[in-house]
């Protein structure tokens, strides 16, 4: 089984970076979900690993064999690299019956006699579970029986590697929910490697074994999703995953020994200690060497016969701080200062009790009966909790709340990174 391996992979339009140099390995037998948002370069990535789009530049291998290389003039055909798609127009033959349409990618390689054709879509069928339906035809299928045909259909050639690109985005929540478990055990019974395109953070969340998150044509973070969400490198990730999203507050302070003060939520005094000890002054210095490399090797580059100026504006992201009566938050400015700081709360975090350090007003409780996500209004700022348990909130209601927990995350507010992980009390 391969494992597949990308390096300084770029593909761009004119002065347009679809993706700009992109490494990663995609492990064997991972199931790596790409996401970001619309238009950051998934489906691409995606396809020039396939062989359905040439990279402007870079170097793509599946197993120990190299698949693209542009320096050493190397592009081995789609059909050559022996991987399964799985698109989101999945169009089965309606001419055809169910059987006919898994058998179909099988007919045509001459290794597969009549009766191992059968027994090979007996057993795909059987994976899907659609073995009762193999007489009908595509029109006589619920949309979700129809997916699944064309999964067995993707599987039937037993493929080690198999591409999705947002499969199950036509269908209703209910049944997406349940493909995705289904998706899951299919991943542990083929043993294949799944490359699996999503925009949809809770899909990513739930199938992945790793995320690659990618903003603008770059990547982001690749981490495991619990890595992605509890340690997110940036502003932008800890954005992007969690859902209700997580919290964004500004702060203004300065460490002494190990604990950082904190001036948050309208000049509430906090004190902040992260888990592993961290120098902030010495982490400056860290990044600014970093980035000197970076801008070395981008210099570099630039300088190489045939690079193009890249026109992509840099990412417009944005972090934003919700305000009561603004919709969505409001954007926030980068900053200068190293005393300026973005706290990020997950809504999990929010304890709401008698004791607490803050006190608000619930702005908004929505109860779902397992949990409430509640609102609650510090001054102008508005803090998303959610509260485990069949909690009851009348709008208006004052209350005490704590931001508890050792998973609060404390980022420069200069370079938007994750400075470090740590606990918040009250100064
Ligand atoms: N043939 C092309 N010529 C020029 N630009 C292109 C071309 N194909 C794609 N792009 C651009 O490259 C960027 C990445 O496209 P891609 O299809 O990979 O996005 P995506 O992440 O899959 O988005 P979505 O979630 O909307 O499907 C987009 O900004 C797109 O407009
Ligand atoms: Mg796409």
């Amino acid at each position: 089984m391969p494992q597949i391996t990308l390096t300084n992979v770029t593909k761009r339009w004119k002065g347009f970076y679809g993706v700009d140099d992109l490494s990663m390995v995609i492990d064997d037998n991972a199931f790596v979900t790409l996401l970001g948002p619309s238009g950051c370069g998934k489906t691409t990535t995606l396809r020039m690993i396939a062989g359905l789009e040439t990279p402007t530049s870079g170097r793509i291998t599946i197993g120990d064999e190299v698949m693209f290389d542009s320096a050493a003039g190397i592009d081995v055909p789609p059909n050559r690299r022996h991987v399964g798609f799985l698109f989101q127009n999945y169009a089965l033959w309606p001419n055809m019956t169910v059987y006919q349409n898994i058998a179909f990618g099988l007919e045509n390689d001459k290794t597969y006699t009549k009766e191992m054709i059968k027994a090979r879509v007996d057993e795909v069928a059987d994976i899907v579970k659609i073995g009762s339906f193999l007489k009908r035809y595509p029109s006589e299928l619920s949309g979700g029986q129809q997916q699944r045909v064309a999964i067995a259909r993707t599987l039937a050639p037993k493929p080690a590697v198999l591409f999705m690109d947002e499969p199950l985005s036509n269908l209703d929540a209910k049944l997406r929910l349940e493909m995705r478990s289904e998706l899951q055990r299919l991943h542990i019974d083929t043993g294949a490697t799944f490359v699996y395109v999503t925009h949809d953070q809770m899909e990513a969340m739930t199938l992945a074994t790793r995320i690659c998150l990618m903003d603008n044509g770059v990547l982001q973070q690749y981490d495991a999703p619990l890595g992605v969400y509890h340690h997110p490198v940036n502003l932008f990730s800890a954005d992007f995953v969690g859902n209700p999203a997580i919290n964004f507050c500004n702060a203004t302070g300065t460490q002494q020994g190990r604990e950082v003060s904190l001036k948050m939520l309208g000049d509430k005094a906090m004190q902040f200690t992260p888990s592993d000890e961290v120098q902030i002054a010495k982490w400056y210095l860290t990044q600014a060497t970093a980035d000197a490399t970076t801008a070395e090797t981008s210099a570099t580059r630039k300088a190489l016969k045939g690079y193009v100026e890249k026109e992509n504006k840099e990412s417009n992201f944005k972090y934003r701080v919700a305000r009561s009566g603004e919709l969505g938050g409001t954007p926030q400015e980068f900053s200068d200062s190293e005393n300026d700081f973005v706290i990020g709360v997950r809504p999990e975090f929010v304890e709401i009790r008698d004791t607490g350090a803050f006190e608000a007003e619930i702005y908004s409780s929505m109860p779902t009966g397992m949990e409430t996500t509640v609102k609650l209004q510090i001054g102008e700022f508005l803090i998303t909790g959610v509260i485990f348990g069949p909690a009851i909130y009348t709008i208006g209601q004052r209350v005490r709340f704590d931001i508890d927990g050792d998973g609060i995350m404390l980022f420069s507010r200069k370079n938007g990174r994750l400075i470090a992980t740590g606990s918040l009390r009250a100064a």
